[in-house]
Protein backbone atom coordinates (compact mmCIF):
# COMPACT_ATOMS: atom_id res chain seq x y z
CA UNK A 1 0.00 0.00 0.00
CA UNK A 2 0.84 3.65 -0.19
CA UNK A 3 2.60 6.16 2.05
CA UNK A 4 0.93 9.24 1.93
CA UNK A 5 2.32 12.82 3.23
CA UNK A 6 1.16 16.14 3.63
CA UNK A 7 3.43 19.51 3.78
CA UNK A 8 2.21 22.70 4.21
CA UNK A 9 4.35 25.87 4.30
CA UNK A 10 2.32 27.17 7.31
CA UNK A 11 3.70 24.47 9.26
CA UNK A 12 7.08 25.23 10.22
CA UNK A 13 9.15 23.16 12.86
CA UNK A 14 12.29 25.05 13.10
CA UNK A 15 14.84 26.91 11.17
CA UNK A 16 17.85 24.00 10.39
CA UNK A 17 20.81 25.49 12.45
CA UNK A 18 24.04 25.10 10.23
CA UNK A 19 25.56 23.50 13.41
CA UNK A 20 23.61 20.37 12.67
CA UNK A 21 26.04 19.50 9.93
CA UNK A 22 28.91 19.27 12.65
CA UNK A 23 31.73 16.45 12.66
CA UNK A 24 34.01 15.70 15.24
CA UNK A 25 38.04 15.47 14.90
CA UNK A 26 39.70 13.05 17.83
CA UNK A 27 43.08 12.01 18.53
CA UNK A 28 42.27 8.57 18.23
CA UNK A 29 44.12 6.31 15.92
CA UNK A 30 44.00 7.24 12.21
CA UNK A 31 41.95 10.68 12.56
CA UNK A 32 44.33 13.22 12.73
CA UNK A 33 47.49 11.61 12.14
CA UNK A 34 47.89 9.79 8.23
CA UNK A 35 44.09 11.21 8.64
CA UNK A 36 43.88 15.02 8.18
CA UNK A 37 47.51 15.39 9.25
CA UNK A 38 50.07 13.65 6.91
CA UNK A 39 53.47 15.59 6.04
CA UNK A 40 55.38 14.20 3.16
CA UNK A 41 51.85 12.96 1.52
CA UNK A 42 51.60 14.16 -1.76
CA UNK A 43 48.38 15.53 -1.72
CA UNK A 44 50.00 17.59 1.43
CA UNK A 45 50.55 21.42 2.08
CA UNK A 46 53.47 22.67 3.72
CA UNK A 47 52.12 22.18 7.22
CA UNK A 48 51.17 18.40 6.50
CA UNK A 49 47.58 19.28 5.59
CA UNK A 50 46.29 16.45 3.00
CA UNK A 51 44.51 18.90 0.37
CA UNK A 52 42.77 15.71 -0.70
CA UNK A 53 41.01 14.98 2.52
CA UNK A 54 40.39 19.04 2.80
CA UNK A 55 38.29 18.62 -0.71
CA UNK A 56 36.65 15.56 0.49
CA UNK A 57 35.82 17.71 3.89
CA UNK A 58 34.36 20.35 1.70
CA UNK A 59 32.10 18.20 0.05
CA UNK A 60 30.32 16.88 2.51
CA UNK A 61 29.63 19.83 4.24
CA UNK A 62 31.06 20.02 7.31
CA UNK A 63 30.31 22.92 9.79
CA UNK A 64 31.31 22.70 13.33
CA UNK A 65 34.32 20.97 14.15
CA UNK A 66 34.49 19.08 17.72
CA UNK A 67 37.89 18.60 19.07
CA UNK A 68 40.28 17.16 20.68
CA UNK A 69 38.17 14.32 21.82
CA UNK A 70 36.18 12.14 23.44
CA UNK A 71 37.42 10.12 26.31
CA UNK A 72 40.92 11.98 24.76
CA UNK A 73 39.98 15.00 25.93
CA UNK A 74 39.86 13.60 29.75
CA UNK A 75 43.67 13.31 29.93
CA UNK A 76 43.95 16.09 27.71
CA UNK A 77 47.37 18.80 28.53
CA UNK A 78 46.43 21.72 26.11
CA UNK A 79 49.94 22.63 26.68
CA UNK A 80 51.61 19.89 25.07
CA UNK A 81 49.84 20.88 21.94
CA UNK A 82 51.11 24.00 21.67
CA UNK A 83 54.79 25.94 20.20
CA UNK A 84 57.44 24.56 18.00
CA UNK A 85 56.55 21.26 17.24
CA UNK A 86 60.36 19.68 17.93
CA UNK A 87 59.67 20.63 21.65
CA UNK A 88 56.61 19.29 21.48
CA UNK A 89 56.42 16.09 24.28
CA UNK A 90 55.16 12.60 23.78
CA UNK A 91 52.37 11.35 26.00
CA UNK A 92 50.63 8.19 26.84
CA UNK A 93 47.05 8.59 25.65
CA UNK A 94 45.23 6.23 28.61
CA UNK A 95 42.12 6.60 26.49
CA UNK A 96 43.04 4.37 23.60
CA UNK A 97 46.10 3.55 25.28
CA UNK A 98 48.19 4.89 22.49
CA UNK A 99 50.98 7.03 22.33
CA UNK A 100 50.35 10.91 21.25
CA UNK A 101 53.19 12.36 19.53
CA UNK A 102 51.14 16.04 19.15
CA UNK A 103 52.74 17.33 16.07
CA UNK A 104 48.80 18.21 15.65
CA UNK A 105 47.55 20.77 18.19
CA UNK A 106 45.62 23.36 19.10
CA UNK A 107 46.80 25.87 16.22
CA UNK A 108 47.13 23.27 13.85
CA UNK A 109 43.46 22.62 14.49
CA UNK A 110 42.48 26.30 14.08
CA UNK A 111 44.65 26.43 11.13
CA UNK A 112 42.71 23.15 9.34
CA UNK A 113 39.32 24.74 9.97
CA UNK A 114 40.58 27.97 8.01
CA UNK A 115 41.46 25.98 5.23
CA UNK A 116 38.06 23.99 5.29
CA UNK A 117 36.21 27.64 4.71
CA UNK A 118 34.28 29.72 5.96
CA UNK A 119 31.66 27.19 7.36
CA UNK A 120 34.05 25.78 9.65
CA UNK A 121 33.85 26.57 13.17
CA UNK A 122 35.51 25.02 16.10
CA UNK A 123 34.04 23.62 18.91
CA UNK A 124 36.69 23.22 22.15
CA UNK A 125 36.29 19.89 24.16
CA UNK A 126 37.96 20.91 27.86
CA UNK A 127 39.28 18.41 29.79
CA UNK A 128 37.13 18.06 33.51
CA UNK A 129 38.46 14.33 33.94
CA UNK A 130 41.46 15.24 35.31
CA UNK A 131 41.45 18.87 35.44
CA UNK A 132 39.61 21.51 36.27
CA UNK A 133 39.05 25.29 36.10
CA UNK A 134 42.08 26.74 36.78
CA UNK A 135 43.59 24.72 33.30
CA UNK A 136 40.40 25.81 31.54
CA UNK A 137 40.50 29.43 32.23
CA UNK A 138 43.88 28.75 30.79
CA UNK A 139 43.04 27.62 27.96
CA UNK A 140 40.75 29.93 27.17
CA UNK A 141 43.39 32.90 28.05
CA UNK A 142 45.57 31.19 25.51
CA UNK A 143 43.14 30.94 22.72
CA UNK A 144 41.00 33.77 22.95
CA UNK A 145 42.65 36.91 24.66
CA UNK A 146 44.10 39.17 22.34
CA UNK A 147 47.35 40.06 23.94
CA UNK A 148 48.95 41.84 27.10
CA UNK A 149 48.86 38.50 29.11
CA UNK A 150 51.44 35.39 29.96
CA UNK A 151 49.12 33.40 28.02
CA UNK A 152 48.16 35.24 25.10
CA UNK A 153 51.47 36.85 24.72
CA UNK A 154 52.84 32.94 24.48
CA UNK A 155 50.15 32.31 22.18
CA UNK A 156 51.50 35.64 19.98
CA UNK A 157 54.78 34.24 20.36
CA UNK A 158 54.08 31.02 18.93
CA UNK A 159 53.16 32.69 15.39
CA UNK A 160 49.19 33.25 16.28
CA UNK A 161 49.10 36.94 15.86
CA UNK A 162 44.95 36.93 16.04
CA UNK A 163 42.70 35.34 18.80
CA UNK A 164 41.23 32.14 17.76
CA UNK A 165 37.64 33.36 19.39
CA UNK A 166 36.64 29.91 20.23
CA UNK A 167 32.89 30.45 21.42
CA UNK A 168 31.71 27.26 21.50
CA UNK A 169 33.32 24.81 24.34
CA UNK A 170 32.47 21.26 25.22
CA UNK A 171 32.26 21.48 29.34
CA UNK A 172 34.20 18.12 29.84
CA UNK A 173 33.55 14.60 27.83
CA UNK A 174 30.92 11.59 28.94
CA UNK A 175 31.94 11.93 32.84
CA UNK A 176 29.24 9.54 33.38
CA UNK A 177 31.07 6.49 32.04
CA UNK A 178 33.23 4.54 34.22
CA UNK A 179 35.60 4.22 31.09
CA UNK A 180 35.96 7.91 31.57
CA UNK A 181 39.24 9.13 32.84
CA UNK A 182 38.24 10.87 35.73
CA UNK A 183 34.79 10.09 36.04
CA UNK A 184 32.40 11.55 38.32
CA UNK A 185 29.19 11.13 40.25
CA UNK A 186 26.64 13.18 38.52
CA UNK A 187 26.76 15.49 41.72
CA UNK A 188 30.69 15.97 41.35
CA UNK A 189 30.63 16.54 37.50
CA UNK A 190 27.38 18.82 37.98
CA UNK A 191 29.39 21.05 40.54
CA UNK A 192 32.63 21.41 38.22
CA UNK A 193 30.82 21.61 35.11
CA UNK A 194 29.13 25.04 36.84
CA UNK A 195 32.54 26.34 38.54
CA UNK A 196 33.90 26.14 34.80
CA UNK A 197 31.14 27.84 33.40
CA UNK A 198 30.76 30.69 35.76
CA UNK A 199 34.46 31.29 35.53
CA UNK A 200 34.30 31.29 32.12
CA UNK A 201 31.58 33.26 31.62
CA UNK A 202 33.73 36.09 34.15
CA UNK A 203 35.96 36.12 31.38
CA UNK A 204 33.03 36.22 28.33
CA UNK A 205 29.98 36.22 28.68
CA UNK A 206 28.92 35.60 25.10
CA UNK A 207 30.60 31.70 25.28
CA UNK A 208 28.39 29.38 24.72
CA UNK A 209 28.36 26.06 26.55
CA UNK A 210 27.76 22.64 26.65
CA UNK A 211 26.98 20.54 30.05
CA UNK A 212 27.92 16.70 29.68
CA UNK A 213 24.69 14.72 29.09
CA UNK A 214 24.59 11.15 29.06
CA UNK A 215 27.06 8.94 27.74
CA UNK A 216 24.05 6.90 26.17
CA UNK A 217 20.49 6.60 26.86
CA UNK A 218 21.29 2.79 27.97
CA UNK A 219 23.12 4.33 31.14
CA UNK A 220 21.94 3.15 34.12
CA UNK A 221 22.13 6.64 35.51
CA UNK A 222 20.37 8.43 32.28
CA UNK A 223 17.84 11.48 33.04
CA UNK A 224 18.84 11.61 36.73
CA UNK A 225 22.62 12.55 35.54
CA UNK A 226 21.18 15.23 33.40
CA UNK A 227 18.61 16.55 35.69
CA UNK A 228 21.61 16.69 38.69
CA UNK A 229 23.98 18.19 35.96
CA UNK A 230 21.37 20.65 34.97
CA UNK A 231 19.77 21.94 38.55
CA UNK A 232 23.53 22.98 38.90
CA UNK A 233 24.20 24.46 35.77
CA UNK A 234 20.82 25.54 34.27
CA UNK A 235 21.35 29.10 34.44
CA UNK A 236 24.91 28.58 33.15
CA UNK A 237 24.81 26.68 29.95
CA UNK A 238 23.18 26.56 26.45
CA UNK A 239 23.33 22.96 25.73
CA UNK A 240 23.29 19.24 27.07
CA UNK A 241 25.30 16.71 25.40
CA UNK A 242 23.74 13.58 23.94
CA UNK A 243 25.35 10.74 22.05
CA UNK A 244 24.58 7.76 20.58
CA UNK A 245 25.83 5.08 18.34
CA UNK A 246 23.56 2.19 16.47
CA UNK A 247 24.67 -0.96 15.21
CA UNK A 248 22.92 -4.43 13.99
CA UNK A 249 23.12 -7.02 16.14
CA UNK A 250 21.89 -10.69 16.61
CA UNK A 251 21.09 -10.42 12.79
CA UNK A 252 17.70 -8.31 13.45
CA UNK A 253 17.83 -5.32 10.36
CA UNK A 254 14.58 -4.65 10.88
CA UNK A 255 15.79 -3.30 14.41
CA UNK A 256 18.37 -1.85 13.45
CA UNK A 257 16.74 0.02 10.02
CA UNK A 258 14.66 1.93 13.03
CA UNK A 259 17.48 3.11 15.40
CA UNK A 260 15.70 6.60 14.37
CA UNK A 261 12.66 5.47 16.68
CA UNK A 262 15.41 5.30 19.44
CA UNK A 263 17.40 8.80 18.47
CA UNK A 264 13.92 10.18 18.43
CA UNK A 265 12.98 9.23 22.08
CA UNK A 266 16.27 9.75 23.14
CA UNK A 267 15.81 13.61 22.13
CA UNK A 268 12.42 13.71 23.64
CA UNK A 269 13.65 12.33 27.00
CA UNK A 270 15.88 14.80 27.25
CA UNK A 271 13.87 17.45 26.01
CA UNK A 272 11.25 16.44 29.22
CA UNK A 273 14.34 15.89 31.58
CA UNK A 274 15.61 19.77 30.69
CA UNK A 275 12.17 21.05 30.77
CA UNK A 276 11.27 19.57 33.87
CA UNK A 277 14.40 21.11 35.68
CA UNK A 278 13.49 24.97 33.97
CA UNK A 279 9.88 24.10 35.24
CA UNK A 280 11.28 23.61 38.89
CA UNK A 281 13.40 26.74 38.72
CA UNK A 282 10.55 28.47 37.22
CA UNK A 283 12.62 29.74 34.42
CA UNK A 284 11.60 30.70 30.71
CA UNK A 285 15.22 29.81 29.66
CA UNK A 286 15.17 26.66 27.02
CA UNK A 287 18.19 24.61 27.02
CA UNK A 288 19.38 23.25 23.79
CA UNK A 289 20.60 19.88 22.68
CA UNK A 290 24.04 19.40 21.21
CA UNK A 291 24.02 15.85 19.89
CA UNK A 292 27.62 15.79 19.81
CA UNK A 293 28.49 12.52 18.70
CA UNK A 294 25.98 10.03 16.81
CA UNK A 295 26.78 7.74 14.01
CA UNK A 296 26.50 3.86 13.13
CA UNK A 297 29.48 2.39 14.79
CA UNK A 298 30.12 -1.20 15.18
CA UNK A 299 30.97 -0.80 18.95
CA UNK A 300 30.18 -4.72 20.12
CA UNK A 301 33.31 -5.82 17.79
CA UNK A 302 35.16 -3.50 18.75
CA UNK A 303 34.83 -3.84 22.73
CA UNK A 304 35.73 -7.74 22.29
CA UNK A 305 38.53 -6.60 20.42
CA UNK A 306 40.43 -4.72 22.65
CA UNK A 307 39.85 -6.60 25.50
CA UNK A 308 41.19 -9.39 24.00
CA UNK A 309 44.33 -7.44 23.08
CA UNK A 310 44.63 -4.35 24.45
CA UNK A 311 46.94 -2.06 22.60
CA UNK A 312 50.49 -1.61 23.50
CA UNK A 313 50.89 2.22 22.83
CA UNK A 314 51.51 2.44 19.58
CA UNK A 315 51.35 5.14 17.57
CA UNK A 316 48.35 6.23 15.11
CA UNK A 317 47.30 2.46 15.27
CA UNK A 318 44.04 1.45 12.68
CA UNK A 319 41.54 1.73 15.35
CA UNK A 320 37.38 1.58 14.80
CA UNK A 321 37.97 1.59 11.20
CA UNK A 322 34.27 0.33 10.39
CA UNK A 323 33.70 -0.23 6.35
CA UNK A 324 29.92 0.52 6.26
CA UNK A 325 27.43 -0.94 4.06
CA UNK A 326 24.49 0.51 1.76
CA UNK A 327 22.37 -0.30 5.11
CA UNK A 328 24.64 1.51 7.46
CA UNK A 329 24.17 4.24 4.77
CA UNK A 330 20.03 4.14 5.05
CA UNK A 331 20.24 3.54 9.09
CA UNK A 332 22.57 6.77 8.75
CA UNK A 333 20.36 8.51 6.48
CA UNK A 334 17.69 8.05 9.20
CA UNK A 335 19.76 9.75 11.92
CA UNK A 336 19.85 12.50 9.96
CA UNK A 337 15.96 12.73 9.30
CA UNK A 338 15.73 12.46 13.15
CA UNK A 339 17.89 15.57 14.17
CA UNK A 340 16.44 17.21 11.18
CA UNK A 341 12.89 16.32 12.45
CA UNK A 342 14.17 17.73 16.04
CA UNK A 343 15.99 21.23 14.57
CA UNK A 344 13.73 23.22 17.02
CA UNK A 345 15.84 21.94 20.11
CA UNK A 346 18.78 19.91 18.21
CA UNK A 347 20.98 23.06 17.84
CA UNK A 348 24.13 21.52 17.52
CA UNK A 349 25.36 17.99 16.38
CA UNK A 350 28.21 16.28 15.28
CA UNK A 351 28.57 13.29 13.20
CA UNK A 352 31.54 11.12 15.19
CA UNK A 353 33.91 10.92 13.19
CA UNK A 354 35.60 12.59 10.40
CA UNK A 355 38.10 10.72 8.68
CA UNK A 356 38.98 6.96 9.39
CA UNK A 357 37.76 6.71 12.82
CA UNK A 358 33.91 5.71 12.68
CA UNK A 359 33.97 7.57 9.85
CA UNK A 360 32.47 9.14 6.20
CA UNK A 361 35.65 9.53 4.80
CA UNK A 362 38.94 6.95 4.33
CA UNK A 363 42.52 7.38 3.74
CA UNK A 364 45.71 5.35 3.34
CA UNK A 365 48.82 6.36 4.46
CA UNK A 366 50.72 7.98 1.34
CA UNK A 367 47.81 6.78 -0.61
CA UNK A 368 44.09 7.86 -2.06
CA UNK A 369 41.62 8.83 0.11
CA UNK A 370 37.68 7.54 -0.55
CA UNK A 371 34.19 7.92 0.32
CA UNK A 372 32.35 5.81 2.57
CA UNK A 373 28.39 4.99 2.03
CA UNK A 374 27.42 7.45 4.88
CA UNK A 375 29.42 10.32 2.63
CA UNK A 376 26.56 10.58 0.37
CA UNK A 377 23.73 11.51 2.43
CA UNK A 378 25.46 13.57 4.71
CA UNK A 379 26.70 15.89 2.11
CA UNK A 380 23.19 15.91 0.36
CA UNK A 381 21.72 16.87 3.75
CA UNK A 382 24.20 19.31 4.43
CA UNK A 383 23.62 20.61 0.60
CA UNK A 384 19.59 20.95 0.76
CA UNK A 385 18.72 21.22 3.97
CA UNK A 386 21.31 24.17 5.45
CA UNK A 387 19.46 26.91 5.92
CA UNK A 388 16.68 26.22 5.38
CA UNK A 389 13.34 25.41 7.89
CA UNK A 390 11.89 22.15 8.22
CA UNK A 391 8.49 21.16 7.80
CA UNK A 392 6.56 19.62 9.89
CA UNK A 393 5.32 15.89 8.17
CA UNK A 394 2.09 14.71 8.80
CA UNK A 395 2.98 11.07 7.52
CA UNK A 396 0.26 7.86 7.16
CA UNK A 397 2.26 4.85 6.41
CA UNK A 398 2.30 0.89 6.16
CA UNK A 399 4.01 -0.56 9.10
CA UNK A 400 5.77 -3.39 10.21
CA UNK A 401 6.36 -5.41 13.28
CA UNK A 402 10.32 -4.71 15.07
CA UNK A 403 11.91 -6.51 17.64
CA UNK A 404 12.93 -3.70 19.43
CA UNK A 405 10.61 -1.06 18.81
CA UNK A 406 7.55 -2.69 18.23
CA UNK A 407 5.40 -1.39 14.87
CA UNK A 408 6.88 1.06 13.28
CA UNK A 409 6.22 3.53 9.84
CA UNK A 410 8.12 2.14 6.67
CA UNK A 411 8.51 5.29 5.47
CA UNK A 412 10.53 7.68 7.81
CA UNK A 413 10.64 11.35 6.36
CA UNK A 414 11.39 14.76 6.67
CA UNK A 415 11.02 17.87 4.31
CA UNK A 416 13.17 21.12 4.37
CA UNK A 417 11.81 24.28 2.51
CA UNK A 418 13.96 26.89 1.37
CA UNK A 419 12.87 30.21 2.59
CA UNK A 420 14.25 32.36 -0.12
CA UNK A 421 14.23 30.16 -3.66
CA UNK A 422 11.01 28.29 -1.76
CA UNK A 423 12.35 24.73 -3.26
CA UNK A 424 11.51 22.15 -1.21
CA UNK A 425 13.54 18.89 -0.58
CA UNK A 426 11.81 15.42 0.70
CA UNK A 427 14.63 12.87 2.59
CA UNK A 428 12.95 9.66 3.13
CA UNK A 429 13.74 6.53 3.99
CA UNK A 430 12.09 3.19 2.91
CA UNK A 431 12.61 0.78 5.83
CA UNK A 432 11.12 -2.28 3.91
CA UNK A 433 13.84 -5.07 3.05
CA UNK A 434 12.09 -6.32 0.06
CA UNK A 435 9.42 -4.32 -1.22
CA UNK A 436 9.19 -0.89 -2.83
CA UNK A 437 7.22 1.45 -1.20
CA UNK A 438 4.52 3.94 -3.34
CA UNK A 439 5.18 7.27 -1.85
CA UNK A 440 2.16 10.84 -2.46
CA UNK A 441 3.25 13.56 -0.94
CA UNK A 442 0.43 16.47 -0.92
CA UNK A 443 1.59 20.02 -1.09
CA UNK A 444 0.08 22.72 0.43
CA UNK A 445 1.15 26.49 0.22
CA UNK A 446 4.49 25.62 -1.64
CA UNK A 447 5.27 27.64 -4.67
CA UNK A 448 6.93 24.38 -6.33
CA UNK A 449 5.90 22.84 -10.05
CA UNK A 450 8.46 20.76 -10.88
CA UNK A 451 10.54 17.60 -9.88
CA UNK A 452 14.37 18.59 -10.03
CA UNK A 453 15.59 15.26 -9.28
CA UNK A 454 14.68 12.01 -6.98
CA UNK A 455 18.18 10.16 -6.30
CA UNK A 456 18.53 6.83 -4.02
CA UNK A 457 21.11 5.12 -2.72
CA UNK A 458 20.51 1.35 -2.59
CA UNK A 459 21.13 -1.65 -4.08
CA UNK A 460 20.85 -4.86 -4.90
CA UNK A 461 23.13 -6.12 -2.46
CA UNK A 462 22.75 -4.43 0.21
CA UNK A 463 25.73 -5.31 1.96
CA UNK A 464 27.58 -3.55 -0.74
CA UNK A 465 30.25 -1.06 0.79
CA UNK A 466 32.90 1.42 -1.17
CA UNK A 467 36.82 0.49 -0.72
CA UNK A 468 40.16 1.44 -0.81
CA UNK A 469 40.17 -1.32 -4.51
CA UNK A 470 36.53 0.11 -5.10
CA UNK A 471 36.21 3.43 -3.57
CA UNK A 472 32.57 4.27 -5.72
CA UNK A 473 31.04 0.95 -5.62
CA UNK A 474 28.04 2.72 -3.97
CA UNK A 475 26.92 6.35 -5.05
CA UNK A 476 23.60 7.67 -5.25
CA UNK A 477 22.12 6.86 -8.57
CA UNK A 478 18.73 8.88 -10.17
CA UNK A 479 15.28 7.39 -10.15
CA UNK A 480 12.98 7.70 -12.69
CA UNK A 481 9.54 8.33 -13.18
CA UNK A 482 9.01 10.23 -9.91
CA UNK A 483 6.24 13.45 -10.66
CA UNK A 484 4.56 16.90 -9.13
CA UNK A 485 1.26 17.02 -10.93
CA UNK A 486 -1.32 19.53 -9.82
CA UNK A 487 0.36 19.52 -6.19
CA UNK A 488 0.94 15.91 -5.60
CA UNK A 489 4.32 14.48 -5.84
CA UNK A 490 4.15 10.64 -6.96
CA UNK A 491 7.34 8.46 -6.10
CA UNK A 492 7.89 4.96 -5.81
CA UNK A 493 10.97 4.49 -2.81
CA UNK A 494 13.24 1.40 -3.42
CA UNK A 495 13.09 -1.46 -0.92
CA UNK A 496 15.79 -0.28 1.72
CA UNK A 497 16.79 2.88 0.22
CA UNK A 498 17.36 6.19 1.13
CA UNK A 499 16.07 8.87 -0.93
CA UNK A 500 16.39 12.94 -1.78
CA UNK A 501 13.69 14.39 -3.97
CA UNK A 502 13.95 17.93 -5.03
CA UNK A 503 11.25 20.22 -6.23
CA UNK A 504 11.41 23.60 -7.35
O1 LIG B 1 33.72 8.53 19.09
C1 LIG B 1 34.38 7.51 19.78
C2 LIG B 1 34.22 7.61 21.30
O2 LIG B 1 32.88 7.37 21.62
C3 LIG B 1 34.51 8.95 21.94
O3 LIG B 1 35.86 9.12 22.23
C4 LIG B 1 33.71 8.88 23.20
O4 LIG B 1 33.32 10.17 23.65
C5 LIG B 1 32.55 7.98 22.85
O5 LIG B 1 32.34 7.01 23.81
Amino acid sequence: STARMTLDSAFVVAEVSPRLFGSFVEHLGRCVYTGIHEPGHPAADETGLRGDVLGLIRELGVTTVRYPGGNFVSGYRWEDSVGPVERRPRRLDPAWRSTEPNRFGLAEYVAFLRRIGPQAEPMMALNLGTRGVTEALELLEYANHPAGSELSDRRVAHGDKAPYGIRLWCLGNELDGPWQTGHKTAAEYGRLAAETARAMRQFDPELELVACGSSNRGMPTFAAWEATVLAETYDLVDYVSLHAYYEELDGDRDSFLASAADMESFIESVVATCDHVGARLKSAKRIGLSFDEWNVWYQSKWREQAEADPLDWPEAPRLLEDNYSVVDAVVFGSLLIALLRHADRVGVACLAQLVNVIAPIMTEPGGPAWRQTTFHPFAQAARYARGGQVLHVAAESPTHETGKYGEVPLLYATAVRDPESGAVTVFAVNRDQRRPLPLEVVLHGLAVSEVVEHSALADADPEARNTLADPDRVVPHPVPGTTLRDGTLSAVLEPLSWNVIRLS
